[in-house]
């Protein structure tokens, strides 16, 4: 989704804001923009694709400013093109504003704008917020009243920032449920962002910019007031991880870097959770109601769909507690049947997510419990939901998700766990599946060896024009997950499902070595797999099969074996599979060429619907 920044202050600003929206290119964007005073004017530079080519421009002026905004857009409103890139400038008014989100109105804006004489220059709805906020601005009143009253005609989810050249030295932004971070400097300068990664190298002081607050950010210091600009506190924080740990760390790309993250993620995520037989989740909801608690709607989008499905799997299986996985788009417009018995729980690596924030609206106008599973701290979703468990990872930059999908689905277990302790339970082991859990980062440092085994199939496979992905049980949903991360970086089409839904259809897509990826973590149902493996074989198909390390029932049937850590729990046994197939891929894509951190026309966070 589209990134903001904007700074004020001592250093070069047209450097500090190129620096950081370069951090936030992982949120994904198909053109940027950046706009600076210059002799009394505003220079704008704006181009469509790669911030490296923002950058060739810039450097040829090679300028110098104390004030400057940067966006990186994501199309929603118009092709991205140079015109439609931000920032968005009001003539008249000699104001530029950058905007993240959608103006839902902005039609009826516009034609009115226009008959006052405005002149458009592209297809944006941001455009048309340069321009109202342009027009108040041109009564006389300062930027930020100017913004405040702008917003009140405005209808939609956004956040913008706006400079005027005649206001030097500051920058007015505000948020309405896109989000946008302050970061306090030092020494005289100050600065915004979408997110607090873009600012790691300048501040680790932060605070989140709640709705309807506008804040105008001075060399000498913030202040913010809500929209009937009473002056408002905001609450500031530490942020808890350095730079270091958003940047690549010697690898080739985020996405490795955070595929070798796991072990590390997963004992983040126990951390502190784990006693000698139970698990302590503190801050969640009394006794009593989870005894009440006889329903879950689990509800998510994309890689934490996924997750949510392994949720499904664990507490029907293990809690015998009825659990259904909704895509948050089709759940905010289905007519969901909603006990007040049930709990909403919300996974999202983000915490941004728009439909998911849209679902669960939905769900607090039903009164019904909600618990959200967030990476992100201080995202929307966190604040929002009852209560909310975080997953730990630390920041995830590349695109495809990975770490977070194995800290999601530690933290359902860890959620199963906690529910059989508080619906007292007998028939769950829990000090089992406790011990099992401290185990698993192990199992996941196992699986990382399995590199090279992953490296060579993926050289052999990297030229396929469709890959299947199957399973069954828990390893039907890993195989959800493994085929969304290769069509999501490879570009490879893929064919996912049970295995055993094969031959009611998908068997007709085999033809001579097409590869066919089996999680056969499952030693309940194992035998089951071999003749699924047999139907494909025998119309010219290639195995591989993912199978326990304990066992060899596979080694001269499948064509390639990959063994796996055994993890004494079905669940993590087919949870540790995930780790070889992300590395699948991630070299399948390097084969081809691939992007990778940023595959086209994908975005880390989706915040418009
Ligand atoms: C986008 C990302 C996915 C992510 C999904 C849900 O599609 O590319 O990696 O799984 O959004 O995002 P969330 O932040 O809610 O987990």
């Amino acid at each position: 989704m589209c990134g903001i920044a904007g700074y004020v202050g001592q250093r070069n600003a047209v450097d500090v804001v190129l620096d950081m929206i370069k951090r936030l290119e992982y949120r994904g964007y198909d053109s940027t923009g950046i706009a600076f005073p210059v002799d009394g004017e505003l220079r704008i530079l704006k181009r469509a694709g790669k911030l490296s080519e923002l950058k060739a421009v810039v450097d040829d002026e090679n300028p110098s400013s104390h004030q400057a905004i940067v966006h990186s857009r994501w199309a929603t409103h118009g092709a991205p093109t140079d015109l439609n890139a931000h920032p968005h400038y009001d003539h008249g008014a000699r104001i530029a504003l950058i905007h993240n989100g959608i103006i839902e109105n902005y039609i009826e804006l516009k034609e009115e704008l226009v008959r006052h004489g405005h002149i458009f220059q592209s297809e944006t709805d941001s455009e048309v917020a340069a321009h109202i906020v342009g027009q108040e601005y041109q009564e006389g009143v300062p930027l930020e009243e100017a913004v405040r009253r702008a917003v009140k005609k405005l209808r939609g989810a956004f956040a913008f920032v706006v400079v005027s050249v005649d206001e030097p030295d500051k920058v007015v932004c505000v948020r309405n449920a896109s989000p946008l971070v302050i970061g306090f400097g030092k020494d005289g300068e100050n600065m915004v962002a979408s997110d607090i990664t873009a600012m790691l190298p300048y501040t680790k002081q932060f605070a989140i910019l709640e709705n309807d607050m506008v804040a105008v950010v001075t060399p000498d210091g913030v202040k913010v007031t809500n929209l009937n600009g009473r002056p408002v506190d905001l609450e500031t924080f530490e942020a808890n991880y350095d730079v270091k740990s958003a940047e690549k760390g010697g690898y080739d790309h985020f996405m490795l870097k955070e595929i070798h993250e796991q072990p590390d993620v997963v004992r983040q995520c126990l951390a502190g959770r784990l006693s000698e037989k139970t698990v302590t989740l503190d801050g969640l909801f009394s006794d009593h109601v989870w005894q009440e608690i006889d329903r879950v709607n689990i509800i998510a989008c994309g890689t934490a769909y996924h997750a949510g499905l392994m949720g499904k799997y664990l507490f029907e299986k293990m809690l015998q507690l009825p659990t259904d996985v909704h895509f948050s788009s089709e759940f905010r417009y289905g007519e969901p049947i909603l006990s007040p018995r049930s709990l909403a729980v919300f996974i999202s690596q983000s915490g941004e997510t728009a439909d998911s924030l849209a679902a669960l609206k939905l769900c607090q106008q039903h009164r019904i419990r909600t618990l959200g599973i967030v990476n992100v701290v201080g995202s929307s979703i966190a604040r929002e939901v009852d209560k909310v468990l975080f997953t730990q990872a630390g920041p995830e930059i590349s695109v495809a998700s990975t770490k977070a999908y194995v800290a999601q689905a530690i933290v359902l277990m860890l959620l199963g766990i906690h529910i059989a302790q508080k619906k007292e339970m007998p028939g769950v082991r829990t000090a089992d599946l406790v011990q099992a859990l401290r185990n698993f980062p192990d199992a996941v440092q196992e699986a990382l060896d399995l590199e090279g085994q992953m490296q060579e199939i993926a050289k052999k496979f990297a030229d396929s024009s469709l890959v299947f992905f199957l399973g069954r049980r828990a390893d039907a949903n890993i195989a959800l997950e493994a085929a969304l991360k290769l069509k999501e970086i490879a570009y490879i089409p893929t064919q996912e499902c049970p295995a055993g839904e094969m031959k009611h259809g998908p068997l007709a897509l085999i033809d001579q070595g097409t590869l066919a990826v089996f999680g056969a973590t499952d030693k309940e149902i194992r035998e089951k797999l071999v003749s699924n493996i047999k139907e494909i074989q025998a119309r010219g198909g290639h195995v591989l099969a993912l199978t326990g390390n304990d066992d060899d029932s596979l080694d001269k049937i499948a064509e390639d074996v990959v063994k796996l850590p055994p993890c004494d729990d079905p669940y993590l046994d087919a949870l540790v599979s995930i780790v070889p197939l992300q590395m699948l891929a991630y070299y399948m894509a390097k084969e081809r060429g691939c992007e990778i951190d940023q595959p086209r026309n994908l975005a880390k966070s989706v915040t418009v619907e």
